[in-house]
């Protein structure tokens, strides 16, 4: 089967590969030249783990190209798949549906055969309905009289286990409103159906519901974890225990309560926000998801305050040093969008604390968005004269610090681990002031 991908951002480009190596024919669309320029040279314009040698493979299986073309991509496609941005419209939170639509039409100008069109990109509730109407109105059911269905099919990948999630999903969600549209999808997801992936086949508006109310669902989680460990350093208990004292029971499960510094990335706050804009055009709120998006900003920036307390309040603080270990939202990506390590480094800033940091992957984008850092070669350069010592995101290399050589190069030993990675004893019988969250 032939698929088009219209958009190789990091949904189309990852699903893209995954489709190939499926065994479809995948050709993936893109706008930017100087993006397909690099894709043809083998050069990803995205850092997740496996994406390079999957594509690779793929291209050399010529089961996997990449155009700017759309008409010569998506010719002779069964499915057509939109995975373009939908960034937050400036200044009112609703999601942008601008480049959506605009490859719906253009979709529509160019079609030359039979095809399910198929929006992978995240879609407020009713967008399936707008491309629809696009698509009625176009050249290719107008004039060419077309069969053309829409449907809605949400991704649910994690940036730095994305490739994992494609090929192992949970469910695959599938918004069809009739049988063509059903029975593309079907053979689109054979090899997952053949594996034992349960595919979900749901009418248009609920899978696109189902996308915003699952990222709500798992924001909501984060943000009640995160504020029970408010609650654990008041009352003297340790969140970890009672993370796990409350996940093994089935009906709430283990994953995404880990309590931290509050999400960031491009999906968690972004689509909560469009979620209550849906919400109040329909007019009917949804005040858990407001007060999760509320909690979630405030916590952000309490971050900072914490790291101020570490050095001694933001009096004591002014004119210190502090190495910021981990500046992108988790690790494993190169993606900085609503990192909490933004947030701290402008507190400490405010404050007159100087910041040195270090990231594995994140420094080259974090540098301008956060002027005032010095960005360092490795996790010693920018502990190196620290007052303390801030872990900001879990990545691997900051796990298993050398703790004498973290302490020989301070100037302070003080430990503020925004995510827990270290066991308290451990870190306070090496002699340091350790301070992390929601434990004692
Ligand atoms: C999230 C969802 O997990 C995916 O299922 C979804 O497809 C994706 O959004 C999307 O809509 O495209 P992602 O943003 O890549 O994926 O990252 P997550 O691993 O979900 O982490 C999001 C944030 O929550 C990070 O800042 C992370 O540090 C934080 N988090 C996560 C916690 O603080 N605690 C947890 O227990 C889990």
């Amino acid at each position: 089967m032939k698929i088009a991908m219209v958009g190789s951002g990091y949904v189309g480009l990852v699903s893209g590969a995954c489709f190939a190596d499926f065994g479809h024919d995948v050709v993936c669309i893109d706008k930017d030249p100087a993006k397909i320029e690099k894709l043809h040279d083998g050069i990803m314009p995205i850092y997740e783990p496996g994406l390079d040698a999957l594509v690779d493979s793929n291209v050399k299986a010529g089961r996997l190209s990449f155009t700017t073309d759309l008409a010569e991509g998506i010719k002779d496609a069964s499915a057509i798949f939109i995975a373009v941005g939908t960034p937050s419209r400036r200044g009112d939170g609703h999601a942008d549906l601008t480049f959506v639509y605009a490859v719906a039409r253009e979709v529509g100008e160019a079609l030359e055969n039979d095809a399910v069109v198929v929006t992978k990109s995240t879609v407020p509730v009713g967008t399936g309905d707008e491309v629809e109407r696009i698509l009625a109105d176009s050249a290719a059911v107008k004039d060419r009289g077309l069969k053309v269905s829409v449907v809605s099919n949400p991704e649910f990948l994690r940036e730095g286990a994305a490739i994992g999630d494609f090929k192992h999903p949970d469910r695959i969600v599938i918004g069809a409103e009739d049988d063509f549209g059903r029975d593309v999808m079907s053979e689109v997801y054979r090899p997952l159906f053949l594996n034992q992936s349960p595919l979900l086949f749901v009418n248009r508006r609920s899978s696109e519901l189902i996308k915003y109310a699952a990222n709500a669902f798992l924001a909501t989680k984060i943000t009640f974890i995160n504020e029970m460990a408010d609650l654990c350093e008041k009352v003297g208990a340790d969140v970890q225990d009672v993370s796990r004292g409350i996940g093994m029971d089935g009906r709430i499960g283990s994953k995404f309560l880990h309590a931290g510094p509050g999400y960031g990335g491009s999906c968690f706050p972004k689509d909560t926000l469009a979620l209550l804009k849906t919400a109040e055009d329909y007019e009917s709120p949804t005040r858990i998801v407001e007060a999760v998006v509320k909690v979630n900003d405030t916590r952000k920036r309490a971050m900072g305050r914490k790291v101020l307390d570490a050095l001694g309040g933001a009096d004591a603080a002014r004119g210190k040093k502090v190495a910021l270990l981990g500046l992108t939202f988790k690790p494993n990506t190169d993606d900085m969008r609503d990192s909490p390590a933004i947030a701290v480094a402008q507190a400490l800033g405010d404050a007159g604390v100087q910041v040195a940091a270090y990231d594995p992957e994140g420094m080259e984008i974090a540098a301008p968005l956060m002027p005032d850092v010095t960005m360092c070669a490795d996790p010693y350069e920018a502990i190196d004269g620290a007052d303390a010592v801030a872990i900001v995101t879990e990545w691997d290399a900051f796990r298993a610090l050398d703790l004498n050589r973290v302490k020989a190069l301070a100037k302070a030993p003080v430990l503020v681990d925004l995510r827990n990675i270290y066991s308290p004893q451990d870190v306070r019988d090496a002699g340091f002031e350790y301070s992390s969250i929601g434990r004692a």
